[in-house]
Formats: C-alpha cells, sequence, structure tokens
C-alpha cells in the first residue's frame, strides 16, 4: 500500500507513522507537511534513510503541491491542522484555511487521484459542549461547535461527508478524545503541565480545573484508524472513546507520579467559550473490534517518563516560544 499522511511531523501524524511502518513494514509512506511551528522532523528522525518513508515540505492548501503528492497514492490519512484552540481564538482565519479550505484542496486532488480510501481524522470538539450528566455523543450527533477550532474541523467534516454523498469518494471518519503520549508539543496541557513541573514552574489550570475531556493514548488511536482503514464502513463517522477525568484529576495524577503538592498549581480565568466536557460513544469502533491496549494511569506515568527522559525533543521548542498571550482574546463589546 502506498499512503499519504498530511500532517505526519505534528503530534498524533509522528506517532501513526511510527506505529504504521512498525505494523506495515512492507508499506510506503509519504509525509506531506508545511512544516509550522507545531511540525517537528525531529520526531521522525529515526526514520532518515527509511526506504519505506518519504517526505514532502509543502502546504494542504497548495494544489499543485498537493496533486503532486497525490500521485501514486492508494489511501490518504489526513491530520494536517491547526490544532490549538487557544491560537484559534486569536487568529480564527488561518484555521480556515488549513482545517477547511485544505481539506477541500485535499479531497479534490484525491478525486482526481482515483484513491482508494481517503480517512479523515477529526475531534469530538465538533460536537460541541455536554452538561454533566448529557448522554456522550455518537456519529448521528449535530454538528454544533462553539470555538473557530471546532468550526473549522467541522467545516471539513461536512466537506468530507459531502465528497462521499455527492461524487462517492471513499472515506472514512474518526472523531477522537484527547490525545497524549510521546512528541505532544508542550503547548498542549499534558505536556505543558509535564514539562513546567519538571522546569520547576507552576501549572496554569483553567478556572477549578472542573472541565472535563477524555483521554486515548496516542497509539490507541493509530490502531484505531487501522483498523477503520482494513474493517470499517465507507462513509462512515466512527468515534474514538477515550478514560473521562476532570482536568483537575489530570493535573493532580501529573503532580502525584512527580512527587510534587498542589502549591504547583496556579489557576487561571477560562478561555473564552470553553467547552465544559467531550465524551464520546465508542460502540461502533468496539463493535469493529477496536479496543485500548493502555489504560490512562499507567500510560501517562509512561509518558512523564518519556518526557523526562527526552529533553532534547521539548526544551528547545520551549525555549524562544513566548507562552500564548490569552489576554489577546478580546470578547465582542468587552
Ligand atoms: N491532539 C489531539 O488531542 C487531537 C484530538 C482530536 C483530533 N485531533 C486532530 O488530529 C489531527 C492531528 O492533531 P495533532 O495534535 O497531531 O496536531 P499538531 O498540531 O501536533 O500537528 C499538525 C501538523 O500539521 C502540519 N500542518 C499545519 N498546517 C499545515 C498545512 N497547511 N499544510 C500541511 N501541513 C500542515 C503541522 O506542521 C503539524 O506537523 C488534527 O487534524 C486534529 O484536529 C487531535
Amino acid at each position: 500500500m502506498k499512503l499519504l499522511v498530511t500532517g505526519g511531523a505534528g503530534f498524533i501524524g509522528s506517532n501513526f507513522i511510527h506505529y504504521w511502518l512498525k505494523n506495515h513494514p512492507e508499506d510506503l509512506v509519504v509525509n506531506l507537511d508545511a512544516l509550522t511551528y507545531a511540525g517537528h522532523p525531529e520526531s521522525l528522525k529515526d526514520l532518515e534513510g527509511n526506504s519505506n518513508y518519504q517526505f514532502i515540505k509543502g502546504d494542504i492548501a497548495d494544489g499543485e503541491v498537493v496533486k503532486q503528492a497525490m500521485a501514486g497514492i492508494d489511501t490518504v490519512v489526513h491530520f494536517a491542522a491547526e490544532s490549538h484552540v487557544d491560537r484559534s481564538i486569536i487568529d480564527p482565519l488561518v484555521f480556515v484555511r488549513t482545517n477547511t479550505l485544505g481539506t477541500a484542496v485535499l479531497l479534490n486532488a484525491a478525486m482526481d487521484a482515483k484513491v482508494k480510501r481517503f480517512h479523515h481524522v477529526s475531534t469530538d470538539e465538533v460536537y460541541g459542549s455536554l452538561g454533566p450528566t448529557d448522554p456522550p455523543f455518537t456519529s448521528e450527533t449535530p454538528l454544533k461547535p462553539r470555538t473557530p477550532y471546532a468550526a473549522s474541523k467541522a467545516g471539513a467534516d461536512h466537506l468530507v461527508k459531502a465528497f462521499f454523498e455527492t461524487y462517492r469518494l471513499p472515506i472514512t471518519v474518526t472523531n477522537c478524545a484527547n490525545n497524549y503520549g510521546p512528541y505532544h508539543d508542550p503547548e498542549k496541557l499534558i505536556p505543558r503541565f509535564i514539562t513546567n513541573l519538571l522546569e520547576g514552574k507552576k501549572v496554569p489550570l483553567m478556572g477549578k480545573g472542573e472541565n472535563i475531556r477524555e483521554w486515548l493514548f496516542v497509539l490507541d488511536h493509530a490502531k484505531a484508524i487501522d483498523l477503520v482503514l482494513q474493517k470499517g464502513k465507507i462513509g462512515e463517522t466512527y468515534l474514538v472513546q477515550g478514560e473521562e477525568r476532570t482536568n483537575l484529576e489530570v493535573t493532580r495524577k501529573i503532580l502525584e507520579v512527580l512527587g510534587l503538592d498542589e502549591s504547583y498549581i496556579e489557576y487561571v480565568e477560562h478561555r473564552l467559550g470553553h467547552d465544559f466536557r467531550y465524551a464520546n460513544d465508542g460502540t461502533a469502533l468496539r463493535d469493529l473490534g477496536w479496543k485500548p491496549d493502555h489504560t490512562f494511569d499507567q500510560s501517562l506515568e509512561e509518558t512523564i517518563k518519556w518526557y523526562k527522559e527526552n529533553d532534547w525533543w521539548w526544551k528547545p521548542l520551549k525555549e524562544g516560544r513566548p507562552n500564548i498571550d490569552r489576554s489577546a482574546q478580546i470578547k465582542y463589546g468587552k
């Protein structure tokens, strides 16, 4: 098989490429990535010289680049995106360009190249926010995004479905919970908290840490995509479930593993439009045969160990990068 992976230098994409070449060593993986601030070629440096891996530096919204990258491809796995909600609140247009327009450009090229599968990687955030006792999202839940990030991904989800309905492009979609694991950019909650604490700094926890997310180990996500590529129904959306935790519970677990107390927590204001809770009904994927190999508590410990042992990877990313200025998230009329 010849796979085009978009955004393969990012967190999930790089883990997916490692997973794929380990489990499908006969396949060729082409990684198309623009190497934005979130793209880290070092995450794939062990693949240098691997004849089953090719890298193309390019923008998914550039039709010419995408057309060339798509030549001879039979399967597309589309991760490339702007992915940080706080950044989307400050600069929404770049999210619409990459996440929505970029996906449309890829879909068009996939049609021309007559690919056998276009797999789109999306997020549970497209479904909006749940209350504490609401039932989890299913693939039938209407999209109700509440942040520019989620709206730009929802636009992509609609386009992917429209290309299936209109042109019968053979698509599948996974909408997944928050991922965690190695090679996760230190601007995101879990790696930011771990690396701040390893540096002796406090961790900024929004509100009282009461917001709830599901957490999915990144290699369990890769395994889910693999299964959907093999057994998923064309045109279908599969939700990839994680384990529910409040942000305070996640923070306490990281502090516990590192032997630190709660004086390291700095409570900060919520982001604008902060979604309270996401939760996914993973029945359809479990029915296909997926079950996670990792539990949150154990894999979080392993992730912390990875960050301890790999500061060569994350330290340069933190140095010289200012913290996101959330005071720039100006509320209309305020
Ligand atoms: N991280 C999560 O917890 C999570 C949860 C659900 C869904 N997702 C989705 O999974 C996908 C991957 O997320 P991630 O956390 O690995 O993101 P990431 O920000 O770590 O990586 C994104 C990658 O896309 C590349 N990229 C950005 N703009 C591009 C463009 N215009 N052209 C080509 N490449 C471009 C970046 O260079 C980077 O390598 C995204 O689509 C995201 O919406 C992520």
